[in-house]
């Protein structure tokens, strides 16, 4: 995509900025303060050091090849050149959460939107709302890769469709986000690894999620995944693991309206139950989990 054309300026806490006829803003970047690249540093040096091991090659790759680095807070535009080459991506900046059918247009047209602004020094281990570290060094580097680079534009597709379906077919599909794209787990000759954004963000649910034995691992199936609820609150109480990018993208190819129609006159499983159909790789010990309702 070209630069887009600014259409209008938008009063916001750091003054009036441009916005983009997409809704994107440019990154301020020079108005970082020396805090925030500190802070985008301190992330970078704890996940680069931990994750050879916990997360997948093909992640570890893509940060490599991006050569993020704990320069301070990267350039869009620089990353951009990398990845507009490689798959035709590229990532936009944003204030923060967009609304489900402006996501899903981005998506749709190979466009990740990215928050501009860093979390606090206070913050490093957990904040409740997306921001930098989170969209870049999470979701990033796995769209180096060609094919889960495809499945997240086919699932900005599938998302306008959803919206257009009504809410529920919307609550199943944000599931499959949530399970595979920000919590997901693959099975890898070297073991299991990470490959979900909201892992790989987090030191402690970086380590949890591979280590510990309190949470359920269980076999990716497309319909169990869009029909259990999740949590926002504390760490998943399920992982669901797939053996491939290409068996992702292969589940999710068919036309889901069927599924959406077959999954309304089903009640969602728990977070934390396990099915008698489940191909169950960790039973979880349940140690830990909290037992107020999931969403
Ligand atoms: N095949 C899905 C549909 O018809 C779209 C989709 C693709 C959704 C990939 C998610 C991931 O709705
Ligand atoms: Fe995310």
């Amino acid at each position: 995509m070209d630069t887009p054309r600014r259409v209008e300026h938008q009063q916001t806490d750091r003054g009036y900025v441009p916005v983009y006829a997409t809704g994107t803003v440019e990154q301020p970047w020079s108005s970082y303060s020396k805090t925030d690249h500190e802070v985008w540093d301190t992330l970078y040096r704890r996940q680069r050091e931990l994750l050879p091991g916990y997360a997948c090659q093909e992640f570890l790759d893509g940060v490599a090849r991006f050569g993020l680095g704990d320069g301070g807070i990267p350039r869009f535009d620089d990353l951009n050149r990398v990845l507009r080459a490689a798959t035709g991506w590229e990532v936009v900046a944003v204030e923060g959460l967009l609304p489900d059918e402006v996501f899903f247009d981005h998506l749709a047209h190979r466009r990740f939107p990215v928050s501009w602004w860093i979390r606090k020094p206070d913050q490093l281990d957990y904040l409740s709302e997306p921001d930098l570290f989170h969209d870049l060094f999470g979701h990033v580097p796995l769209l180096l890769n060609p094919v889960f680079a495809d499945y997240m534009e086919a699932y900005g597709k599938g998302g306008m469709k959803a919206y257009a379906i009504g809410p529920d077919a919307l609550m199943n599909l944000t599931r499959l986000y949530w399970y595979t794209v920000e919590f997901g787990l693959i099975r890898t000759d070297a073991g299991m690894r990470i490959y979900g954004a909201g892992i790989v963000s987090s030191k402690g649910e970086s380590i949890y999620s591979i280590d510990s034995a309190s949470p359920n691992r269980i076999g990716f199936d497309l319909e169990r995944v869009m029909s259990t609820r999740y949590r926002i609150d504390t760490y998943q109480q399920t992982y669901f693991v797939i053996d491939s990018f290409e068996q992702l993208f292969d589940a999710t190819r068919p036309d889901f309206t069927p599924i959406y129609n077959r999954l309304a006159d089903r009640a969602p499983a728990t977070a934390g139950d396990i099915l008698s159909t489940d191909r169950v790789f960790t039973r979880g010990t349940r140690e830990g989990w909290a037992t107020n309702a999931d969403n």
